[in-house]
C-alpha cells in the first residue's frame, strides 16, 4: 500500500470522494485549494484524502474515504496519521476535521487517532446541503469539529 500526492494532471478520485461529501460542487472547492491524496495497492486506488490549509499553524482534513469492500481494515487511520504528518511537515501545529453529528463510526475513528472534539456548527448540514442526510437512523444537522496538535 502506497500514499502519494495525486499530480495536477491526474483526475481526482471522485467516486470516493463523493462517498464522504455527498457535494461535487463543495469538493470542487477543496481540491481547488488544497492537496488530494491517494492511496494505490496493485495499481488501484484504494482510499483518499484532501487537506487544506486554512492558515500558516493550521491545516484541515477536508475529505478522507476508502473504497467500500476495503473498508474496515485500518487504512482509514493509516490515511489520516499519513494526513497529520503530511500537515505537521508543512508547518502546521494544528490539524482540524469536521463530522456529521450522525457519523458514529468516523467520530470513533477520528478520536482514536488522538483528535478531540472543538465545537459544533449548528445546522451546517441543513443549510448546505439540499437533501436531507439520515446515518444511523440519525439525521445529519449539525457539524461537529475536531482538532488535533501535530
Ligand atoms: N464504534 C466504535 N468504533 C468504531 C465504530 C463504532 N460505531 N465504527 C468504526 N469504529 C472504529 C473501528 O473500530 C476502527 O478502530 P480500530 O482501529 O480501533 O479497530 C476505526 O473506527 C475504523 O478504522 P479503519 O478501518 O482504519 O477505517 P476505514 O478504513 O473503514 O476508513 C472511513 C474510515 C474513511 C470513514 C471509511 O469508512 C469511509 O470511507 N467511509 C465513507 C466516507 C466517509 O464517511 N468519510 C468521512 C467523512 S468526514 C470527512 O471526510 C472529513
Ligand atoms: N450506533 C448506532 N446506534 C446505536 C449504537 C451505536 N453504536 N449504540 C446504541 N445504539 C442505538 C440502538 O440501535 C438503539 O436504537 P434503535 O431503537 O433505533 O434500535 C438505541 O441506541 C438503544 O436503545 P435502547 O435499547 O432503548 O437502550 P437501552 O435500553 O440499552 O438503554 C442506556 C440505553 C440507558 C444508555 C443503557 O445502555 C445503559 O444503562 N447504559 C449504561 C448506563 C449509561 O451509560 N447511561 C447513560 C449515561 S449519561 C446519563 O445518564 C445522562
Amino acid at each position: 500500500m502506497k500514499i502519494r500526492k495525486l499530480q495536477l494532471q491526474e483526475t481526482p478520485p471522485y467516486t470516493l470522494l463523493l462517498l464522504a461529501d455527498p457535494s461535487r460542487v463543495l469538493i470542487e472547492a477543496y481540491l481547488q485549494q488544497g492537496d488530494c491524496y491517494v492511496c494505490e495497492e496493485n495499481d488501484e486506488i484504494i482510499g483518499t484524502y484532501v487537506i487544506v490549509k486554512l492558515n500558516d499553524e493550521t491545516t484541515e482534513i477536508k475529505n478522507v474515504a476508502v473504497r467500500e469492500d476495503m473498508q474496515g481494515r485500518g487504512i482509514g487511520k493509516k490515511l489520516l496519521l499519513d494526513a497529520l504528518r503530511t500537515a505537521k511537515a508543512s508547518g502546521s501545529t494544528t490539524v482540524e476535521i469536521g463530522t456529521g453529528n450522525s457519523s458514529i463510526g468516523q467520530l470513533a475513528l477520528y478520536q482514536k487517532c488522538g483528535f478531540r472534539i472543538s465545537g459544533v456548527v449548528k445546522d451546517f448540514f441543513v443549510n448546505q446541503y439540499e437533501e436531507r442526510i439520515f446515518e444511523n437512523g440519525i439525521q445529519c444537522r449539525d457539524m461537529i469539529r475536531l482538532e488535533i496538535s501535530v
